[in-house]
């Protein structure tokens, strides 16, 4: 907060394109794509005419005891799209769907009967949001441990991403797995679910996950009787190349929360998604105490459900699928360029989500020669060149609006290895 007030950060008042524009008139690329949410830039498309004209009908209405047209219509979209799902609950941000799928579990197994299963397993390094639930599971010491007498922490199981392991990934993941299905045996009938984010960790410093370990995650869940939770909130609707990745990568969850994307970054709106059997399980009489109680204002809002829905219709009409997949090839191309690099290490792309991490003799370069931290740095001199980009402690991301155009993408790439050479100078 020191180093914020001291910044000058620019204060953005319009965006047109990829470009954000602040208050004297610059110009920054969005490199980050607005916190990783951002999918057509920020310009006047189908997405903000389906939200002035949600406006000028009604803006929006409750979905306590009654249904709203928008939020009805974005669950059958949904639904169309998550294979194996049936049901879709609405909130507002990433964080509270994840706190909805955690309350969603333990109530499962209470209302199953079985009481004992009430703890929760989840990734090392994984991110799952901010909120008492989401640091439960995603506790990460340096950022929650002032909020560590609230939560409840979840048992860690191995992420099968080692950055130092490269000749023998196979094994380390097989490794993995087997100190997975461990801790599942050794807990099982006192376990409710696993949750990891679906196909990368990114705030975890982007760990892309082996092809299919999330389906192995997922059958080790099944075997043991232990729900699987998905985090898609950062993955999902293209990120990673696919439109939904537990569906390119035939996993098979109980419960899946989406956000982000799911609008194109217009409009704040989270999912969580739960199968029919899940879903099958809170119906009874009233006395029976078996419904789900939650609900916030703004569930279900008339005008981030209108957004997402022009949303997924964008994607269709682009082929931004397609689109991804063409840019992510291009950044493949590209990043031949800082291979060579002596600091440049764990280069890795899945889609349009990329990873750099800066290395010198095995240590990880956090701070430059001068003592300023390299995320500072990062953020300074990205902005000096007309970029906005935010790093993760060493990891340089790529991680930018799923649309972006080539020529804008290049510039980023640019900056990018530009930074990193000048990296290589002060580290
Ligand atoms: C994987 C993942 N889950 C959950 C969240 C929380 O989402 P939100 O910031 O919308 O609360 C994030 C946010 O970055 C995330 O990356």
């Amino acid at each position: 907060m020191q180093e914020w007030s001291h910044s000058n950060s620019p204060v953005i008042v319009r965006g047109k394109g990829f470009y954000l524009i602040d208050e004297h008139g610059n110009k920054f690329l969005d490199g980050i794509a607005s916190m990783w949410c951002n999918v057509w830039g920020h310009g006047d498309n189908e997405i903000s005419k389906a939200m002035i004209k949600q406006i000028q009908t009604i803006p929006h209405s409750t979905l306590f005891g009654l249904a709203n047209a928008p939020s009805t219509q974005l669950s059958e979209m949904l639904i169309q799209l998550a294979k194996g799902m049936g049901h879709v609950f609405f909130s507002d941000n990433g964080s509270t769907a994840i706190e909805i799928a955690v309350k969603m579990a333990l109530q499962y197994w209470k209302n199953k009967g079985k009481k004992r299963k009430t703890k929760f397993i989840s990734m090392e390094n994984g991110y799952h949001g901010d909120t008492i639930g989401a640091m439960s599971l995603g506790y990460l010491p340096r950022y929650f441990a002032p909020y560590l007498p609230l939560l409840r922490r979840a048992i860690k199981i191995p992420c099968p991403v080692s950055k130092f392991s490269q000749d023998d990934s196979h094994d380390y993941e097989n490794r993995c797995l087997e100190r997975t299905e461990a801790i599942l045996a050794k807990n099982s009938s006192d376990l409710c679910a696993l949750v990891m984010e679906s196909g990368a960790q990114i705030a975890g410093g982007v760990s892309i996950f082996p092809k299919n370990y999330q389906k192995k995650i997922g059958e080790l869940c099944r075997k043991y009787d232990v729900l699987l939770i998905l985090d898609e909130i950062a993955t999902g609707f293209g990120r990673l190349g696919n439109m939904l990745e537990y569906v390119e990568q035939n996993t098979h969850p109980d419960i899946v929360c989406l956000g982000k994307a799911l609008t194109g970054g217009y409009s704040p709106l989270a999912v969580t998604l739960t199968t029919r059997t899940i879903f099958n399980a809170f119906l009874g009489e009233s006395e029976q105490y078996k419904h789900f109680y939650h609900g916030h204002t703004f569930t279900g809002h008339s005008i981030g459900c209108a957004a997402a829905i022009a949303n997924i219709q964008m994607y269709k009409k682009y082929g931004l699928v397609t689109k991804i997949r063409e840019s992510s090839a291009y950044i493949n191309q590209r990043l031949q360029e800082i291979h060579s690099s002596p600091i440049a290490k764990n280069i890795r792309l899945k889609g349009l989500l990329g990873g750099i991490d800066l290395y010198k003799a095995r240590k990880p370069i956090l701070k430059l020669r001068e003592g300023t931290t390299t995320n500072s740095y990062i953020a300074k001199e990205s902005l000096a060149r007309g970029v906005f980009m935010r790093s993760l402690g060493n990891t340089l991301v790529i991680i930018p609006p799923l649309a972006i155009r080539k020529k804008d993408l290049k510039l980023l790439l640019d900056v990018i290895f530009n930074l990193v050479n000048k990296i290589e100078k002060f580290a």
